[in-house]
């Protein structure tokens, strides 16, 4: 049996890649690690009853309490924990350091005391910053680092510090830049969630700028399968852009939503842009097709039908994560009470 230590196993993608490993691997056993932060969720992990799961409560800065949570020689760390909300990194900055670059340290400095074979680090396309409108230009791992937001600056100090572990002390690291993933589970912060929700209670849906703004989006599985070949056999010291080819305007995200929920086009509001607002991702994943041996397996029409369809099956997780904490960020988000 490996053992793997997985961060963050309470989030999205994180719980996504829990649920995925037991299925897949009888041999792994995974101690999940998350602080349960506003975006952390032990509903997320409902259902994942298996004796080969152990949730730890903790938060990644802290080294006593990870040198605690991580079994001696375990296989791997996958560290998916991390403040991930742009606009919340814009507000306040602070969390965003202290938990994606101190942490990530704390896990790299634990990592090497208990002899973690290796150390895989989910990181974002956005280190590497906004590519021009309506170009032909591709993110690929030549490309440079130049994060534009908060969040994505700490991600790409994250990557620094792993990269710092490399060639100082021989971690063997691989990392992963994926683009924008969507699929159940989401905190409706981020666009495809937030809108599927607001469209389901008939509230006006908040479009930033000219809602021409494109991102490349990829169904959380197909991530989570990437990072697992990545674990496998990804060259030590790589890095791995994951796409799925799925360039789209956020408005015609925006729309197609609409138009499978069967609501107006007339909720959509256009509202005040993002600061410092990134034009375009694309991905060329292809340093992943070839040596990874990965492709996505779920086309964008399946992935947002699936996600829909699981929002409106769980309209208690969607009550649940939409009051309290929520309620109060959206006012000062949109300047608008939700029903
Ligand atoms: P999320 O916000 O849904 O979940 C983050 C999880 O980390 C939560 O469970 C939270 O409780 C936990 N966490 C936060 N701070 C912590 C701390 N100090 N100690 C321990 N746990 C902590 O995020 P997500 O969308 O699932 O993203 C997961 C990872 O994937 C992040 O590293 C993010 O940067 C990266 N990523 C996300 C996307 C995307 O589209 N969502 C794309 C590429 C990469
Ligand atoms: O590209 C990978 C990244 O994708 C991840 O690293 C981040 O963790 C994840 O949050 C995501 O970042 P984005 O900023 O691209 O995602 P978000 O869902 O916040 O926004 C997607 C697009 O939609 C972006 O152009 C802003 C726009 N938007 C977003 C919200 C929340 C709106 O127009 N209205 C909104 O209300």
């Amino acid at each position: 049996m490996r053992t793997i230590f997985v961060t963050g196993g309470a989030g999205f993608i994180g719980s996504a890649f829990v649920r995925m490993v037991l299925e897949r691997e009888s041999d792994v056993a995974i101690v999940d690690y998350d602080a349960l932060t506003y975006a952390g969720n032990m509903e997320n992990l409902a259902g994942v009853d298996d004796t080969r799961h152990t949730f730890v409560h903790g938060d990644i800065c802290d080294r006593e309490a990870v040198l605690a949570a991580m079994p001696d020689g375990c296989d791997a760390v996958f560290n998916f924990a991390a403040e991930s909300h742009v606009d919340r990194s814009i507000t306040s900055a602070g969390e965003f350091l202290r938990t994606n670059i101190i942490g990530t340290q704390v896990l790299l400095d634990a990592a090497r005391e208990r002899g973690v074979r290796r150390f895989v680090q989910v990181s974002t396309d956005e280190v590497m910053g906004s590519l021009p409108d309506d170009s032909d230009e591709y993110f690929t791992e030549a490309s440079p680092l130049q994060p534009n937001s908060p969040y994505a600056a700490s991600k790409a100090s994250a990557e620094f510090v792993v990269r710092a572990a490399q060639e100082t002390f021989g971690v063997d690291a691989v990392i992963t830049r994926c683009g924008n993933n969507y699929g159940p589970r989401q905190f409706p912060e981020k666009l495809i969630p937030l809108m599927i929700a607001n469209a389901m209670n008939d509230e006006p849906l908040p479009v930033y700028g000219d809602g021409r703004n494109v991102r490349d989006w990829i169904y959380v599985e197909d991530h989570c399968a990437a990072i697992w070949l990545a674990y496998e056999k990804g060259r030590s010291g790589e890095a791995y852009n994951i796409g799925a080819r799925n360039e789209r305007y956020n408005i015609d995200v925006v729309t197609a939503i609409l138009d499978l929920l069967g609501k107006p086009h007339s909720l959509i509001k256009y509202v005040a842009d993002r600061l410092g607002h990134d034009r375009r991702y694309a991905i060329d994943p292809a340093k992943a097709e070839n040596e990874l041996g990965w492709k996505p397996s779920i086309t964008w029409e399946a992935g947002l039908a699936a996600t829909i369809g699981w929002y409106r099956d769980n309209q208690a997780w969607v009550d649940h994560v939409r009051s309290g904490e929520y309620r109060e960020y959206y006012r000062k988000m949109y300047g608008a009470t939700l029903a």
